[in-house]
């Protein structure tokens, strides 16, 4: 499968390329669409695709949510993520969803379209916003706990929101990481001081394998990198809370030092998406910071089969109904052995793209049709994975909150939810990675 079937647009425009097919490449589309008959019939499809119906949540815990990026070092090697943390209350901008146009080339790229797609993308999603306080400052008074998140094959940084704000609001802080293993759809950085300062950045795009290359090594060798990635951010982050001076190479208004003390560090858990699942369980196995871990839909090709007895801390597997298979579970059973904490739930009537946010921006059956959506409605499918995970945080963290009132979905005690895994008793049509 491609995880964002964006392909949708790519039809949308099909009528366009049919009508203009010599000289589509040069055009501008926006403008060819008001030149064309299609004019009438794409801006209404358009508006099923995306329309102000469609948001991304807002968090429904009680913490007011902040949101700023932050890089550290400027170089390959160093640390980009999206921070989510409970603010401040107050008039601030919303975060933009995808911030450079980059990664709408990106995705088109991911997704095998033509390069002129981006600008599309560009053009409809490129104003998106996300319900996060844009640089406001962090709520200060209390220790939050700690959780590194891992994105997705094609996805970065930034499309994750509706979990992170969700958990930020519940009075966590959430950075999201983008990995530099060429499997985000880009990804910048700089070459040195002199392009820092006049902003000149690098771009690492996103780098599909050949067949040949789809094997286990290459995957296993990203994944490595991914883990390394999940430490290194915590590792800065944890400086920051010690009151190291670290300077935030991105230009932004918030004061890093704001975090200073702020972080508890008993409490400290790792997340991710699909490759970022598979993350999820290899950063657990290699650094013990780490304290437990949920795996959302994870992908376990990448995984070595030494790990399954080298990952000491709880896991929770959070499954979507189309997308595991027989055999994917399979692996994920090998981590159950005697004295090991393990969860495992499917969400009923959901698809492997329920946990990014595209599932929010756009309508309903073209979501379906594409599989952005599933059968079940996407705001409950996420509210399920997200209380789910704060009953499992709770449990294995040692907090202090409410969220044991929904312990029972840890369990799969839930209309919309399946008690571990149906991939391998019942035969239905899967969703497939690439
Ligand atoms: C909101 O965004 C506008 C336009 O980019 C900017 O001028 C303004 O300073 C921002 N406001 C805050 C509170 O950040
Ligand atoms: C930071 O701001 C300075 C001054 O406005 C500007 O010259 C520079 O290009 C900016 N750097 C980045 C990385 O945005
Ligand atoms: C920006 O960086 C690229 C890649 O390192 C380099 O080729 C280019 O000359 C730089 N641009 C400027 C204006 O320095």
């Amino acid at each position: 499968m491609t995880p964002y079937k964006l392909l949708v647009i790519f039809s949308l425009c099909s009528c366009l390329v049919q009508v203009h097919s010599l000289a589509w490449p040069n055009l501008d589309p926006v403008k060819l669409i008001k030149s064309t008959a299609c004019y009438h019939k794409t801006q209404k499809l358009m508006s099923a695709v995306i329309g102000d119906k469609h948001q991304i949540p807002k968090g429904k815990g009680s913490y007011p949510v902040g949101c700023t990026d932050l890089m550290s070092d400027f170089t390959i090697k160093g640390s980009l993520l999206r921070l989510y943390y409970p603010s401040q209350d107050g008039e601030y901008n919303s975060t933009v969803w995808i911030p450079n146009k980059e990664y709408f080339i990106g995705l088109s790229n991911f997704l095998g379209m033509h390069r002129v797609m981006a600008k599309f993308l560009t053009h409809y999603f490129g104003s998106v916003t996300t319900p996060a306080n844009w640089n406001a400052p962090l709520r200060t008074g209390e220790k939050y706990p700690l959780i590194i998140f891992s994105h997705g094959l094609g996805a970065f940084r930034t499309i994750y929101s509706a979990i992170g704000i969700e958990l930020a609001s519940h009075g966590f802080i959430v950075a999201a990481v983008e990995h530099r293993d060429e499997s985000a759809s880009a990804t910048f950085y700089f070459q040195n001081e002199f392009d820092v300062g006049i902003n000149n950045k690098s771009w690492l795009r996103y780098k599909s394998l050949s067949t040949q290359n789809k094997d286990y090594a290459t995957r296993n060798k990203q994944v490595l990198q991914r883990a390394k990635e999940c430490s290194k951010a915590l590792s800065l982050i944890l400086d920051i809370n010690q009151g190291k001076t670290v300077k935030n190479v991105l230009n932004s208004t918030f004061d890093l030092r704001q975090l200073k003390g702020t972080i508890d560090e008993n409490k400290i858990a790792v997340m991710g998406h699909s490759f970022g699942g598979a993350t999820t369980i290899q950063s657990l196995s290699q650094d013990q910071r780490f304290k437990c871990g949920i795996a959302l839909d994870a992908w376990m090709v990448p995984l070595s089969d030494e790990l399954y007895s080298r990952v000491p801390q709880p896991l929770f597997f959070i499954n979507s109904e189309r997308f595991q298979t027989a055999e994917n579970v399979m692996k994920m059973r090998k981590f159950y052995l005697p004295d090991r904490e393990r969860k495992m739930i499917t969400i009923k009537g959901s698809v492997h793209q329920n946990f990014p946010d595209f599932t929010f921006v756009t309508g309903k059956i073209i979501g379906y049709i594409f599989t952005l959506k599933g059968q079940i409605d996407s705001n409950v499918a996420i509210d399920l994975s997200n209380k789910a995970s704060l009953a499992f945080l709770q449990k294995h963290l040692g907090l202090q909150r409410n969220f044991n009132q929904w312990d029972h979905l840890i369990e799969g005690e839930d209309v919309n939810l399946i008690r571990d895994s149906n991939a391998d008793r019942i035969t239905h049509h899967t969703e497939h990675l690439e």
